[in-house]
């Protein structure tokens, strides 16, 4: 604890705190949160050039919602949503996903008659109750697009673009796409049927829960990760050979334009995806090495009967959601961390007799310099527990300070106070109202010589 300093030899035990996280959820420190914001500005970056606009919904929304679009079979719906009753008798869920909400939104806005083709980004927090398991929060951050109102395959090609130029801009550029389709209402009976004998068959290799699926709704099977149910969706007949003549032709023009944009990806059959809503192309992101087969960085893919789900009309639409959490451990594996983003600029210090002399006169004069800086438009912090200058200064040194404004005695006399330049140790007396602008040179001459 700070400030509390045990006896020499003395083996400290350090009791649980009584309040924790909730399981599965976590506290995003002031080092995550860097992480997080260097992702957040480049993945908004990236959608600005794009042409996609921030969108914004609430973070609860009627569980009916998600029953609807995400389906009522899947373990997203069945397991993993955190219900509420309202005072007032409306059944919520904290959403467990954002695409059914942005299209609630677009369809709510009646967008979808002012200005039919709409590109949407969003940013936020989702909830699951899942499983532990690493790499799965219960709490975490969704990076999405939603691009709404095109049938094209330009618009499939154009979600999947971003997502490239996201992970390059970021310098994850080498992430593998799968890329499958999951054909439309008009192919999937046949399928039905195909997966249903095939898994009739084999049923004593299933589990419970695929038992219970093989009657409600046989795609779920494709989604289960039990081992032995693995392995026979693995032998299980794939949709490529149930496409009609326009799925199959959309799927060949995705890839087409993929292809002119030199955008690589592995067609992959077995694609499955855990909500119900998806037609026509699915995707998943995945890092390149193959211990991340099982965590996607992100997945999306096309879902033109959603809007109709919702009681609107038919609109065409295409997105993805990228996993935030995922994006950055994968940095951090990577040793990309957010040591730009943590330094400040100045350090304001002094030393401890001129507290003890006049402290009045020292923190207003500490203060004033303070808020010049700040105003300024330069980061700026003193110390707030009267430490000594050394202590002050190793602060400094741990908050990443670029220069030190240091304020003694004779410096207080004259109206004068010394910068110190942290990364090579120089140091000059300048008139107080001269401060800010030669710490702005010194700061300029720091970015110069690091390349900037
Ligand atoms: P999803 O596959 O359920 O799709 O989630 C997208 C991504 O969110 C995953 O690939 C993963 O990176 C991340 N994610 C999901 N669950 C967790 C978790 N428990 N902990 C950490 N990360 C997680 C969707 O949500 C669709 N709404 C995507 C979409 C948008 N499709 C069309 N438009």
């Amino acid at each position: 604890m700070p400030g509390v300093r045990s006896k020499p030899g003395r083996k400290e035990t350090v009791a649980k705190p009584k309040f924790q996280a909730p399981k599965g959820m976590r506290d995003l420190l002031p080092e995550d949160m860097e992480r997080f914001r260097a992702v957040e500005r480049a993945f908004r970056e990236t959608c600005r050039l794009f042409g996609y606009r921030e969108i914004r919904t609430p973070h609860l929304e009627a569980t009916e919602l998600f029953k609807r679009t995400v389906g009522e079979t899947t373990d997203i719906v069945e397991k993993e949503m955190y219900t509420l009753t309202t005072k007032g008798g409306d059944e919520l869920a904290l959403r467990p996903e954002n695409t059914a909400g942005v299209v609630r939104a677009y369809l709510e806005h009646g967008m979808h008659r002012s200005a039919p083709l709409q590109r949407f980004f969003y940013w936020g927090e989702m909830f699951r109750h899942e499983s532990k398991q690493k790499k799965r929060y219960r709490e975490f951050t969704q990076a999405g697009v939603e691009c709404i109102g095109s049938p094209g395959a330009a618009a499939d090609a154009e979600v999947i673009a971003l997502a490239v130029e996201f992970f390059k801009a970021l310098g994850l550029g080498h992430v593998r796409l799968e890329l499958s389709t999951f054909g439309c209402p008009n192919c999937r009976p046949r399928f039905r049927e195909a997966l249903e004998e095939h898994f009739r068959i084999n049923h004593k290799g299933l589990c419970k829960d695929c038992l219970r699926r093989l009657g409600a709704n046989v795609f779920r099977i494709l989604d289960c990760k039990n081992g032995s149910c693995r392995e026979l969706v693995d032998d299980a007949p794939t949709i490529d050979g149930f496409l009609d003549t326009k799925c199959r032709a959309h799927f060949e023009d995705v890839k087409s334009v993929l292809n002119d944009m030199v955008i690589a990806c592995e067609v992959n059959p077995h694609l499955v995806r855990g909500l119900d809503y998806y037609t026509r192309t699915v995707f998943e992101i995945f890092p390149a090495d193959e211990s991340g087969r099982q965590d996607a960085l992100g997945a999306g893919g096309r879902y033109d009967g959603l809007a109709e789900l919702l009681g609107g009309p038919s609109v065409p639409a295409v997105g993805f959601a990228l996993g935030v959490d995922r994006i950055v451990r994968e940095r951090k594996g990577e040793g990309r961390g957010a040591a730009a983003e943590l330094g400040i600029d100045v350090y304001v210090a002094g030393p401890l007799q001129l507290i003890g002399l006049s402290q009045k006169k020292y923190r207003y004069n500490v203060e004033h310099l303070v808020i010049a800086l700040r105003r300024a438009g330069l980061s700026c912090v003193s110390d707030l527990c009267t430490k000594r200058l050394g202590a002050q200064l190793k602060d400094a040194d741990k908050l990443r300070a670029s220069v030190a404004v240091i304020l003694g005695e004779d410096e207080v006399a004259e109206d004068a106070v010394r910068l110190k330049n942290l990364q090579t140790g120089e140091q000059r007396d300048v008139n107080e109202n001269q401060m800010v602008s030669e710490v702005k040179k010194m700061l300029e001459t720091q970015r110069k010589e690091s390349g900037e």
